[in-house]
């Protein structure tokens, strides 16, 4: 069998704009440069990543109806839409992978709004305010699960 090691990326609205948002939130990196790390701690790990970021909730749907077969599990940090997305809910659950919930920042520390994730029980686990290094936890996570799986 062939190694189960494709990891999918996704990054809902707003999210490229990092760099231009509040630092004290989410850092000063800006995407490329996550997405720059996110790529050299995934080739430490010996994954495969591949990235899809849109601030247009449909086409994150559509994104998701596409992934059978092309990913062994996901890495999603959905922004805002984390918190009222039930079409982003129900699509990735539809896509049936195991999933790994990232934020940046804390956000069971911050708005009430933001305490709620309408996919956390989708998610084998949710990695919230680690900045940047919350993704190589989840890569790590994803590396341990597919290894035993
Ligand atoms: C975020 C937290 C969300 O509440 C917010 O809307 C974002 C980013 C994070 O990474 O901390 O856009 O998902």
């Amino acid at each position: 069998m062939s190694a189960r090691n494709r990891i999918e990326v996704i990054h809902g609205v707003n999210l490229d704009q990092l760099g231009r948002r509040n630092p004290e939130h989410y850092g000063g990196l800006n995407y490329d440069e996550l997405t720059f790390r996110i790529s050299a701690w995934a080739e430490e790990l010996g994954l495969k990543v591949r990235f899809f970021q849109t601030n247009h909730e449909g086409d994150l749907v559509e994104h998701l109806h596409t992934l059978e077969g092309l990913a062994d599990a996901i890495i999603i940090n959905p922004g805002a839409w984390t918190h009222y997305a039930w079409a982003i809910r129900d699509a990735l659950e539809l896509a049936a992978l195991p999933s790994f919930e990232v934020h940046l920042s804390d956000v069971d520390a911050r708005e009430e709004f933001r305490r709620v994730s309408v996919i956390r029980d989708l998610c084998v686990g949710t990695i919230k305010g680690q900045g940047p290094d919350g993704y190589r936890e989840a890569l790590t996570r994803c590396q341990t699960l597919l290894k035993d799986a």
